[in-house]
């Protein structure tokens, strides 16, 4: 990995004793359509991973379930030896059906599983970081976490995972992981549209946990918003740099990992993400999502 010419915009943050660039990347668009299968383009995919690195990006999401043990198989190919640099950060409980639907997985004998064939699929001996996935595909949905929590807590033990962190939870969730042990991420859907978890990242923040967005920039369905097509217009920007330069200034702990299948939008967003707002941008932006 060659010195990036361009600092990512961002600087860094730390998990737990792991310092990534807060401009991340997330692998899921590399899999098959529906996130099943390998992609169209292989040695696209590659190129995708390869110019992450280039960037200069240090943070990668993944999943064992993306594919499935495609875009993990894809990192391995593309990155591996890694860096010392990069931190590959994973989620496991909830697998995949031949259907493409997303069923729990959340046994402790099936999260050992999970951990063991990222393990594989990633060529690592330990995974810097495991966020514990709960909830459903319509969202996060109440209920202890306590027993599958526990299990990776022991695999952590064991020496396999380095850091915990939890995924598509509630605040009550967030809070019953951490009286069983450290964690150093939530990883939850939220963007400029979806603002459920104001309150749960500003508690993050006052407790140096960071806070990592899933579909960022809408996911399945791009951001759309009258508003934020106002600001990036007059800030003669794209919709997406303005939505991931907003989530850079709504709180220092704020992790970005935008998917994307292309070179070209990486390279877009790790600049748009810079983009300056000025308070008036920034409180228009804000009035979308409340
Ligand atoms: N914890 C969870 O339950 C969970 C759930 C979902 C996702 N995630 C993680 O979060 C990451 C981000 O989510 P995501 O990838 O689903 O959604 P996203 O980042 O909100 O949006 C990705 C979509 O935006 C498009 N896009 C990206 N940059 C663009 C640009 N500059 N111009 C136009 N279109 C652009 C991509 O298409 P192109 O490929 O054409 O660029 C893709 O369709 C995933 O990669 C995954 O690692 C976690």
């Amino acid at each position: 990995m060659s010195a990036p010419s361009v600092p990512l915009p961002g600087g860094t943050w730390t998990l737990g004793d792991l310092t990534v660039t807060r401009f991340g990347y997330g692998a899921m668009q590399l899999a098959g359509p529906n996130v099943m299968g390998p992609p169209a383009d292989h040695d696209g995919a590659l190129a995708v991973l390869r110019e992450a690195a280039e960037l200069g990006i240090t943070h990668i999401d993944t999943a064992g379930a993306y594919g499935p043990r495609v875009t993990n198989r894809l990192i391995r190919e593309a990155l591996h030896p890694y860096p010392d640099a990069l931190h590959i950060v994973t989620k496991v409980g909830a697998v995949r059906d031949e259907q493409g639907g997303w069923p729990p997985a959340r046994r402790p004998e099936e999260l050992r599983r999970a951990v063991h064939e990222n393990l594989q699929d990633l060529g690592l001996d330990a995974l810097d970081v495991v966020n514990l996935r709960i909830g459903d595909a319509q969202g996060p949905q109440s209920g202890s976490l306590a027993e599958p929590f526990e299990a990776l807590v022991e695999l952590q033990r064991q020496g396999l995972i380095r850091h915990l962190g939890v995924s598509n939870a509630t605040a009550e969730q967030v809070a019953e992981a951490r009286t069983i042990a450290p964690i150093v991420c939530v990883q939850n859907m939220y963007n400029l549209a979806h603002r459920q978890d104001d309150e749960l990242i500003d508690e993050l923040a006052r407790e140096g946990i960071a806070y990592v967005p899933f579909f960022p920039l809408g996911g399945f369905t791009p951001l759309q918003s009258s508003a934020l097509s106002a600001v990036a217009s007059r800030l003669n920007a794209t919709p997406m740099s303005v939505a991931l330069a907003w989530l850079l200034r709504r709180s220092p702990n704020i992790l970005l990992i935008p998917g994307t299948s292309s070179v070209a939008h990486l390279r877009e967003n790790a600049a748009g993400a810079g983009l300056p707002l000025s308070a008036e941008d920034l409180a228009e932006l804000d009035g979308i999502g409340r």
